[in-house]
């Protein structure tokens, strides 16, 4: 099997690849998720049908220290992040804001995934990266720890965007169950309460949450010039400041003209949930084929869950709170005793 630290072996072919990775996957524990089946693979789960693409990811990815890598969980504010990362990269290619390409393409057309889309069914034939005008931006949901080294040793700079778990799960509940939904299933407080057990014991798409969390918390911490850790709720709440900061961070700070031209502001409003739910690209488009672009975009609310869990289920999550404790780690933004 082509792991990341066996060198490529140029005579598999396709077929002989995939097959090992079936064999691979057959070999590892698995789960369900709302039905897509996942895989414990190097100790997270991954949807079995992104396995492929992770390791042509970490077997062919060569890193510019130049470029941009958004991080996250699913449903911690990805697509925002995304957006505003192109908008910040971009804007001065442009003579005016209205020119960024929001209404046409989703911020996900903007800004692939690694593993989900630029190395999708690549492990034989990678893309030719190359030839991308700096920075290159792009976005994983892989934890840090099976990060390719070449990512790790290098100067790329790493955004990471973290939200509290409660909301993280209601918005990953509201997501997947649409695809239930479409099958006829009707949820129940029995069903949720299952995913809440599911999500607490670590097993959700590139869960643990606190592992996820952790790994990309504690770079930050030991290599600030390499991780930027940042909590959704602190964007909604003083989206100025961070927005000053991840420009520094990714190397175009706002000039003092822009500050006057009140550019902040302006990329602010642009990304902010309300507009980017009337884009019309995110009104009826399409990503990754099979998931409607306005299901990225539902209330973007801190503290929603208290809307959707019992008090039963919120208990649960004291498991994932416990962790991140454990390890020194406290939301600055979201606050957690109950
Ligand atoms: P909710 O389901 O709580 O509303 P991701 O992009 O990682 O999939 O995260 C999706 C969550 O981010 C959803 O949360 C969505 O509504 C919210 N979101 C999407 N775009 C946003 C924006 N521009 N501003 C704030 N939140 C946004």
């Amino acid at each position: 099997m082509a792991s990341p630290s066996e060198p490529k072996n140029s005579s598999n072919t396709q077929e002989q690849l995939s097959e090992k990775i079936k064999d691979l996957e057959l070999s590892l524990p698995k789960e369900l998720w709302f039905g897509f089946p996942m895989q414990l693979y190097q100790g997270y789960w991954c949807l079995s049908v992104l396995l492929e693409g992770i390791i042509a990811f970490q077997t062919h990815f060569q890193p510019h220290d130049t470029d941009i890598i958004l991080a996250s969980l699913p449903k911690t504010g990805t697509t925002w992040l995304k957006s505003l990362l192109f908008a910040l990269l971009n804007r001065n290619k442009l003579s005016h804001l209205s020119e960024l390409p929001f209404n046409t393409k989703n911020p996900h057309e903007l800004v692939l995934h690694l593993e989900i889309e630029v190395f999708k069914n690549s492990l034989t034939n990678p893309p030719d990266l190359t030839q991308l005008p700096s920075p290159r931006l792009f976005a994983t949901h892989m934890p840090y720890h099976s990060l390719p080294d070449s990512i790790k040793t290098s100067k790329c700079r790493i955004v990471y965007v973290c939200r509290n778990p409660f909301d993280t799960f209601v918005s990953l509940w509201h997501f997947y169950l649409q695809f239930e939904v479409s099958k006829g299933t009707s949820p129940d407080k029995e069903m949720m309460e299952g995913y809440v057990n599911k999500y607490c014991a670590g097993v959700s798409p590139f869960g643990p949450y606190e592992d996820h969390v952790l790994g990309y918390w504690k770079e930050s911490k030991e290599n600030p010039k390499h991780v930027l850790f940042i909590e959704y709720e602190g964007l909604k709440k003083e989206p100025k400041d961070h927005l000053k900061k991840l420009a520094e961070f990714v190397g175009c700070p706002f000039s003092e003209e822009e500050e006057k031209e009140n550019v902040i502001d302006k990329i602010i409003e642009l990304c902010s949930l309300k507009s980017m739910k009337e884009m019309e690209v995110n009104k009826n488009g399409k990503f990754y084929v099979w998931v409607e672009n306005k299901a990225l975009f539902r209330k973007g609310e801190v503290g929603d869950w208290s809307n959707h869990l019992t008090s039963s289920m919120a208990k649960q999550f004291d498991q994932i709170l416990e962790k991140l404790k454990e390890a020194g780690f406290s939301f600055t933004f979201y606050p957690t005793k109950k």
